[in-house]
């Protein structure tokens, strides 16, 4: 993911910044720390527990090693019985979650008490700044394996991105309702036949619309919110949204929530 890497992980720690020092001094003695959609500690990772003694255990539908459980995020019974997670980092997997609710459902059976849970979610792709993940007739996919492409299917959106966020929205909105010019050539010329339909099929998009826009687009089950995370059992500890466009020219709005796991005490 290159370049993408070091704005994303540097955003990332940016947001916990705030709370590093408490989540640190709150864990138990060699946490056990939960990977899911990816084969190795990530740099967030690694920069939060820096110093720490901890278990790290991965959990991927496309292991690159033999340490990593096989397992589908919309599947995680391959882990249960043997996880209990004080630590669970999802970053830029859980677009692949098909339903939020049977998400939390099973997430909840990994989790150790007072688990910490840091996850990213997104709205738009990265080649295209639409709502339902598509490019021309093509849903946006992982294609580690060309037989089994995975589609992008969740999103988000919280009120709070408005309150808090408005520049990053409202940078993401402009670039929906129109697309950068460079965008709109590469479109044309890769597919012509949806050019019409598609440049311009988010021009009345605002930050205003933006939640029930996507609803539009999305199924219910595939678009968090803060209000989700809460009523699953965790208490919001830090929220972050961002444009990264304007630095490496992808069009996704990342959002971030750090929250901790209250209910199962
Ligand atoms: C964009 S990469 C992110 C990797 C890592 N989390 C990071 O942020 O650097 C997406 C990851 O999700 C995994 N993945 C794709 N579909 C998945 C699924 N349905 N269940 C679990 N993992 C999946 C991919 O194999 C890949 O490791």
């Amino acid at each position: 993911m290159g370049i993408s890497n070091t704005f994303h992980f540097a955003w990332l720690e940016e947001t916990i910044k705030p709370i590093r020092a408490e989540i640190r001094e709150s864990l138990p003695k060699k946490p056990l720390v939960l990977g899911i959609g990816e084969n190795e500690p990530s740099q967030f990772l690694i920069h939060l527990l820096d110093g720490m003694d901890y278990k790290y255990q991965a959990c991927d539908l496309f292991p690159l090693n033999d340490k990593v459980v096989v397992c589908d995020i919309n599947d995680l019974s391959p882990l249960f019985g043997k996880v209990r997670a004080d630590v669970v980092c999802i970053l830029r997997s859980s677009m692949f979650i098909k339903n939020k609710h049977s998400f939390f459902l099973q997430l909840k059976k990994l989790l150790a008490p007072n688990a910490y849970l840091f996850m990213d979610l997104l709205i738009g792709s990265s080649t295209l700044p639409v709502l339902d993940f598509r490019y021309a007739d093509r849903r946006s996919l992982y294609a580690h394996d060309p037989d089994r492409p995975e589609y992008f299917q969740s999103s988000f959106f919280d009120d709070r991105l408005l309150q808090e966020f408005r520049a990053e929205v409202d940078a993401f909105c402009q670039h929906a309702r129109r697309w950068p010019l460079e965008t709109q050539i590469k479109y044309l010329r890769r597919s012509p036949k949806f050019f019409f339909r598609d440049a311009y099929s988010l021009r009345g998009l605002t930050p205003e619309n933006l939640g029930d826009s996507l609803h539009e687009y999305l199924p219910e089950q595939s678009i968090f919110s803060l209000k989700d995370i809460r009523d699953a059992g965790f208490e919001i500890l830090g929220f972050g949204s961002r444009y990264f466009y304007p630095y490496v020219k992808k069009f996704s709005l990342y959002n971030f929530i750090a929250a901790r796991y209250r209910a199962g005490n």
